[in-house]
């Protein structure tokens, strides 16, 4: 009974969140691109499906032979995300770099040093981390984050605490949401 209430819980709490894909295999037996995060690919056997990753974090899977490869053929990033981005005025400027499928950023302040480090995950999401160091303590933090691209030189920005992340002056719940452009 304990563990029935559970997966109703887990149930719903899909339904709310809407986090988590719900995938139905479209055939018993086969392997299939997971449109969220090409680093993935659900495996279906008997119907059941698994989310399965490629071995390393910067392959893509590619379903015309259903290996990972380095370079994605079947898709690509949408849009182009370098250049600098204003966040406060005169005081914290936002360096964006992307090279391929791999995106960096810095910004630098009298109080704040940021560096980002993420690869896109599909044709608009960015995924990776960005270290936080707070030059007056040395204090860092180490966030989540995710870039989501909206257009040329345009994206919005998400951030949580890692787990085991130090928190340093940041405060609770310790998330952040932002759109720039340029
Ligand atoms: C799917 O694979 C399983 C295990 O290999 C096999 O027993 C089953 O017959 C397969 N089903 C179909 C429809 O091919
Ligand atoms: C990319 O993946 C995110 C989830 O990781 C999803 O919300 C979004 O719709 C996907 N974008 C495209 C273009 O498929
Ligand atoms: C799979 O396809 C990619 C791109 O089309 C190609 O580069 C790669 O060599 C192929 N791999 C195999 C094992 O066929
Ligand atoms: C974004 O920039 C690329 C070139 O970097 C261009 O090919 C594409 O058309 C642009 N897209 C939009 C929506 O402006």
């Amino acid at each position: 009974m304990l563990q029935l209430i559970g997966i109703i819980a887990v149930i719903s709490l899909n339904l709310i969140t809407n986090s988590v894909a719900v995938f139905t295999c479209p055939q018993a037996n086969g392997t299939y691109v997971n449109r969220d995060d090409y680093r993935s690919f659900y495996r279906c056997i008997n119907g059941i499906n698994m989310l399965q990753y490629c071995p390393s974090a910067t392959q893509y899977y590619s379903t015309s032979n259903a290996t990972c490869q380095d370079i994605p053929t079947e898709w690509s990033y949408t849009y182009d995300l370098t250049g600098t981005y204003t966040i406060t005025a005169n005081t914290e400027y936002r360096h964006v770099y992307q090279k391929d499928y791999d995106v960096y950023w810095t910004s630098d302040t009298p109080t704040v040093a940021n560096t980002f480090i993420g690869r896109y995950i599909n044709e608009t999401h960015v995924v990776g981390i960005q270290t936080r160091l707070i030059h007056l303590t040395g204090c860092t933090s180490v966030l989540n984050a995710r870039m989501i691209a909206i257009g040329n030189k345009s994206f919005c920005y998400y951030t949580s605490l890692a787990l085991f992340g130090r928190t340093c002056d940041l405060e609770a719940p310790y998330s952040s949401y932002a759109c720039v452009s340029q």
